[in-house]
């Protein structure tokens, strides 16, 4: 069997003390260890001059990790991948910092990349490439002289290409994913998009879901983002004895507890949360000393302004929450920075009554599946998420859907959330765990891993034939 090799920037490699890793992640480690695979990534150290990936070997699969120059990474990661890409990809044209010299750093680290992982390619090695922070690699791989099976896949949402347009190097980004055997993406929506963009901006040719361009057929698909669901249920099942799990409860004073978890990014929609939080504190009274919201938020790209000020306003905002409606008994707000081991946070999502979800553009959203997998099937809470969630996509039956623009609208819906009868919880939560059971973070691995086996076998195929 061919290897498979995964590159992405941030490389998760197991301590062996704590399993700290995202659904994903787990997903990802155990294919590779089956395949005898290879994970590529950045090491997260930096040289001044770095040198060829290091390789060790856990059990059947290795790591091959790279340092980076200080100077490039910043460039690379901060400039243009979370400085242009990641805004426009969210749809947040305001917010782009395009800066040549910073899309020439992206360019050089992905060559980088590149360069050193066709040191341990073998021909008939699958490569599977991650996310908007390594686009052009396959490219860079296909100029170095591989011509083995290369799959990309989007974790972040692909807008329409009039968002991408306003990109300057749009076209070299378009015609660098034309290089790809495979592309896969997160929703219906997200795939619409990116064909339209790959046929009408960069010229590709389209025959259902494939991409002509160039000589090359590059297959397109939806592969949902998901997690392990009845894993991530029986996890949180437990960790509700957990002592930090029942210390949160006890906390709580037998009030309601609706709890957000995600990133401080300002894709999550948080300064608008806490608006309407405290729009529904301020027109029903009833919940006054009822309830509290929990926000847990770990300080994530901090060096980039917009992150820092997005910091201020959420300390601000949680302040005023406070000084306007807390009692000496009673908070009603608790807002935290610091990250929660995923164990604990299985637990504190069962006891959660309510699950806020309100990005104002996500991929998929992760967090409001596993919000609905760690719920107790006698008593689910209730999920409000937001239309602009790549999860609405399959969990929009069963969710209380948002608009977080509209803070009026979202603190009723938060009002239903707390106040809805038992018999309508469990019927929405079965509707969002349907989709859920069946499509799992396995699921995901195996789709997007077949299709690349299939491809390579056409491919091979046609190499005899010719
Ligand atoms: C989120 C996104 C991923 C992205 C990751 C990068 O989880 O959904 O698409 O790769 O952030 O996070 P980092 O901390 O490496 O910037």
């Amino acid at each position: 069997m061919a290897r498979l090799v995964i590159v992405s920037n941030r490389v998760s490699v197991p301590t062996g003390r704590r399993v700290e890793a995202g659904g994903l992640t787990v997903v990802l480690r155990d294919g590779l260890r089956k395949a005898d695979g290879l994970w590529f990534g950045w090491s997260g150290d930096f040289a001044e001059q770095p040198g060829p990936a290091k390789v060790t070997t856990r059990g059947k699969m290795s790591y091959a990790l790279l340092d980076l120059n200080q100077d490039d990474y910043k460039g690379f990661y901060y400039g243009f991948a979370n400085g242009s890409l990641w805004p426009l990809f969210h749809y947040r044209l305001g917010l782009v910092d395009w800066k040549a010299e910073s899309y020439r750093a992206y360019r050089k680290v992905n060559l980088q990349f590149a360069s050193e992982l066709i040191k341990l390619l073998k021909p008939d090695d699958q490569v599977w490439v991650h996310d908007y922070q390594l686009i052009p690699l396959g490219e860079e791989l296909r100029k170095l002289g591989f011509t083995g099976t290369i799959g990309f896949y989007l974790h972040v949402p692909f807008p329409s290409g009039d968002i991408v347009e306003v990109l300057p190097a749009h076209v070299e980004l378009g015609q660098a994913m034309l290089n790809y055997d495979l592309i896969g993406v997160q929703t219906d929506r997200a795939h619409h998009d990116m064909l339209d963009f790959l046929e009408r901006w960069i010229g590709a040719e389209r025959e259902g879901e494939d991409l002509l361009y160039a000589g090359r057929r590059v297959r397109t698909g939806v592969y949902r983002a998901a997690i392990d669901t009845l894993g991530f249920g029986k996890e949180a099942a437990v960790a509700v004895e957990n002592e930090e799990v029942r210390s949160l409860e006890e906390s709580l004073g037998g009030r309601t507890l609706m709890l957000g978890v995600e990133r401080l990014d300002y894709t999550k929609g948080l300064p608008l949360r806490f608006a309407a939080y405290e729009h529904l504190l301020a027109t029903h009274e009833d919940w006054l000393r009822k309830v509290i919201m929990l926000q847990i938020a770990p300080v994530s790209r901090g060096e980039l302004a917009q992150y820092r000020a997005l910091r201020s306003d959420l300390e601000r905002a949680t302040g005023r929450i406070a000084g306007r409606f807390a009692s000496p008994d009673w908070n009603p707000i608790r807002y935290v920075n610091q990250p929660v081991p995923r164990k604990i946070l299985s637990g504190y999502l069962r006891v959660a009554q309510v699950g806020l979800v309100t990005p104002l553009r996500d991929g998929m959203n992760l967090v409001a599946k596993e919000y609905v997998a760690a719920q107790d099937p006698q008593n689910p809470g209730v999920l409000v998420l937001s239309r602009f969630a790549g999860a609405v996509e399959e969990l929009g039956e069963g969710a209380l859907l948002v608009n977080p623009l509209d803070i009026e609208r979202t603190a009723e819906a938060m009002r239903d959330a707390l106040a809805m009868p038992i018999d309508e919880r469990i019927d929405r939560w079965q509707r969002c765990m349907e989709p859920l059971r069946v499509w799992t973070a396995r699921t995901w691995y195996d789709a997007f891993v077949h299709k690349l086996h299939e491809i390579a076998d056409a491919n091979s195929k046609l190499a005899h034939a010719a």
